[in-house]
């Protein structure tokens, strides 16, 4: 005698609507913020947790599917096999070693790119159709290591880039003016690292373009003082790690917010890191980095065409040049 008795001949809409499955790689202290970001935001029927460390795999699962009775149901399963990330729409790779205090992140690469052959490879070989989204770091030449392991199209290959650090700017401003961040529209591009670009001229608060409004009032504004505030968006992660150990609930957050985007197709810009070649005369080779781009179920759509200074651009192409430079070293 089932417990639960169905009624005849009624299709339950959930038997028919489309199935979505997100398999998160690593189930550390950035893949855990996500995952279970993920799970508050409703954005998955199914989710997949991988780890080299079993009992800690196994661990994290039981402690998230505990959470049932509070959370949208959705499936949580877990394997060291990759087996169990089958048929995934969405890949986020978070596995790999994270920086010591004072440590760059470009520092991570050999360590990381080794475990990456491990971790590509079977994720492309039982979701061929899904969108990879790197967090690893360095996540920009991750992303580049990542779109020539899987063979996928490069719209289909995205590196968490600096939606984080733009988030980071928008809060420093919006600190510093007393609004709201989310009335703040301004962008940090290129690398996800020390060699990020702030793109103050296209900034705008309200439908106001910040930068020309000053100008044309002939209100005196410091240069110094917009310098200082990129350079504290460079210098949150290292400030965050020598305090905690580790960085987590800010990226949590902002690579939920792609997920959104992708899976429910947004269509939402986003600076994420995208195969940047050919885009804003950048074209010494094949650097991912970030860019102002549309992201949909599709993955990537496009890339704005933003209005940057000449000093923007020449420090974009240095950003380029930073990940080319490391990323010659790989020899892949
Ligand atoms: P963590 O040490 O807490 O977690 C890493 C996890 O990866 C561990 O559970 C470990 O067992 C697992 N792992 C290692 N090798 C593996 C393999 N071959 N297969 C599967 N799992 C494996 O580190 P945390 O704090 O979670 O950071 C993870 C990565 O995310 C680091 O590279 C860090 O730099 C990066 N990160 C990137 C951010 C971004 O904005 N792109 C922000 C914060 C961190
Ligand atoms: C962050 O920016 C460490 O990349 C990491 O939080």
């Amino acid at each position: 005698q089932a417990f639960f008795k169905p009624i005849q001949n009624s299709a339950s809409p959930s038997s028919t609507k489309r199935h979505t499955k997100v398999s998160v790689i690593g189930v550390g202290n950035v893949g855990m913020a996500i995952a279970q970001t993920i799970l508050t935001q409703d954005l998955a029927d199914e989710l997949a947790l991988i780890d080299a460390k079993a009992d800690k795999l196994r661990g994290e699962m039981l402690d998230l599917q505990h959470a049932a009775a509070f959370l949208p149901r959705t499936k949580i399963v877990a394997s060291v096999d990759y087996a169990v990330t089958v048929g995934s729409d969405l890949c986020i790779v978070t596995a790999g070693a994270r920086q010591n205090p004072g440590e760059s992140r470009l520092n991570l690469l050999q360590r990381n790119v080794a475990l990456f052959s491990h971790i590509i490879p079977p994720l492309a070989k039982y979701s061929p159709d899904s969108i990879l989204l790197i967090v690893s770091n360095p996540v920009d030449v991750l992303t580049y290591v990542s779109w020539k392991m899987s063979g996928f199209p490069s719209n289909r290959v995205i590196g968490s880039g600096t939606n984080l650090d733009s988030s980071r700017f928008r809060f420093l401003i919006a600190d510093h003016l007393d609004v709201n961040a989310q009335d703040v529209q301004a962008y940090i591009v290129g690398e996800h690292g020390d060699s990020s670009v702030a793109l103050w001229s296209s900034i705008s608060i309200g439908g106001v373009p910040v930068l020309s409004f000053l100008e044309k009032q002939q209100i005196a504004y410091e240069k110094d003082t917009l310098e200082n505030i990129h350079k504290a968006v460079v210098e949150s992660a290292y400030e965050v790690i020598s305090l905690k150990g580790y960085t987590s609930w800010a990226i949590g957050y902002s690579v939920a917010n792609l997920a959104r985007s992708l899976l429910r197709d947004q269509r939402k810009i986003h600076p994420v890191s995208v195969l940047a070649k050919g885009f804003y005369g950048i074209n010494g080779g094949d650097v991912f980095l970030s860019l102002p781009t549309q992201l949909g179920r599709g993955g990537v759509l496009g890339v704005t065409n933003i209005h940057l200074t000449d000093e923007e651009m020449e420090r974009l192409r240095e950003s380029a040049k930073t990940i080319l430079e490391v990323q010659s070293q790989l020899g892949i």
